[in-house]
């Protein structure tokens, strides 16, 4: 259990009104907790605290600006409508930041504190959480190398934050369907790397690809494996789905993908609902086959900042594919949309919870 020690602002912000965009205004607060390697106590966290939302100061030698030494999560807080908040299966983001961790040689923090410190700030921040339609609290937790040294070693030293952001929707086109580059020459991470784990690094990776299919006029990126650039893996910030004939694909676990909260949450609703789900290897090839028979039903991407996007279109090696059937051709098809209602539906309260996902705040 953390002792956390609140510092609250004394100049508190006017909260926002209108679209809010994803991912430009900050709460009041932030959470803060200190790593330090000591030569008498060992490593340990230390300090936790919540201050007024602000800068870091931090030394231009900190590992985290050389080597990338660095880790962040993506969770939200929602508004019930009685003036309930909840959040979605945070155990779930605090398991995921310690398989990152130890990955890229950050030390664990105990799961109970991690999801201690989110639920002390949102509750602090509680009034932020908005309430409109498609809005919700973002919660950007991530942890840095602040060790000064230029040396490639893992860091001695890490801070762990949690910044919040009141947001809506994450495509500037709402709940239109997006459409998709099959990016076929850059890849975004090999089997065996840390494509599984939730490092910027892998996003950093993913610019220059989703730079040039913006300027094709595409949306976003569907990724190809790394190796023989066949198998599908995950589009731009969202792990992907198809239904094909009834049944509903998706790129297995591998290394190389990102093991999505909403991904699962996705998964299990589909099995209550009586759908076959596979988790399989997929092939572009074998999609755009189903495509041009006539029996890929719908494509949409998950995840917590995206929740479920439509995927309405299909660019591959200079052809473009629609993905729908019938007068849902391009459109978001029917199964994306109760996935949409029903997520949301649990995550704010206003259905049932048969899962106990929902965390009461
Ligand atoms: C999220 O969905 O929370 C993510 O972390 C994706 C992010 C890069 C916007």
């Amino acid at each position: 259990m953390l002792d956390i020690d609140i510092t609250q602002t004394s100049t508190p912000k006017e909260k926002p009104r209108g679209d809010l965009g994803f991912g430009h205004i900050f709460t009041d607060h932030m959470f803060l907790m200190d790593y330090t390697e000591d030569p008498e106590k060992g490593g340990h966290w230390h300090d936790a605290r919540i201050v007024p939302y602000g800068d870091f100061t931090l030394s231009p030698a900190s590992a985290v600006f050389h080597y990338g030494q660095e880790m962040f999560e993506g969770m939200k807080a929602y508004k019930g409508s009685t003036g309930e908040v909840y959040l979605f299966r945070p155990e779930m983001n605090a398991a995921r930041t310690n398989v990152t961790n130890e990955r890229i040689c950050i030390p664990p923090i105990p799961e109970a504190d991690y999801v201690q410190a989110i639920s002390a700030l949102v509750t602090l921040d509680r009034d932020w959480v908005p309430d409109d339609p498609g809005t919700s609290l973002y919660i950007r937790p991530f942890i840095i190398a602040t060790e000064p040294y230029l040396g490639v070693t893992p860091s001695k030293n890490f801070l762990f934050a949690i910044i919040m952001s009141p947001s809506g929707l994450y495509y500037k086109n709402g709940l239109e369907p997006v459409s998709i580059w099959v990016e076929d020459a850059y890849v975004r991470a090999v089997r065996g790397g840390v494509g599984f784990a939730k490092t910027g690094g892998n996003y950093a990776a993913s610019l220059a690809a989703q730079q040039k299919a913006y300027k094709a006029g595409f949306d976003q990126v569907l990724w190809l494996d790394g190796t023989e650039r066949t198998y599908i893996e995950e589009v731009g910030s969202m792990n992907v789905f198809f239904k094909v004939e009834g049944k509903i694909v998706t790129p297995a676990l591998n290394g190389s993908i990102l093991p999505g909260i909403t991904r699962d949450s996705v998964i299990t609703l589909c099995r209550d609902w009586g759908y076959t789900v596979e988790e399989r290897l997929l092939s572009i090839d074998e999609l755009i086959a189903a495509q041009q028979e006539g029996i890929l039903e719908e494509a949409f991407g998950t995840g917590t900042a995206a929740v479920i996007t439509a995927i309405g279109k299909l660019h591959y090696k200079g052809e473009d594919f629609s993905i729908g059937l019938g007068d849902t051709q391009g459109k978001i098809g029917p199964l994306s949309k109760k996935l949409y209602g029903a997520l949301t539906g649990i995550q704010s309260g206003e259905l049932e919870d048969r899962h106990s996902w929902r965390v009461a705040v």
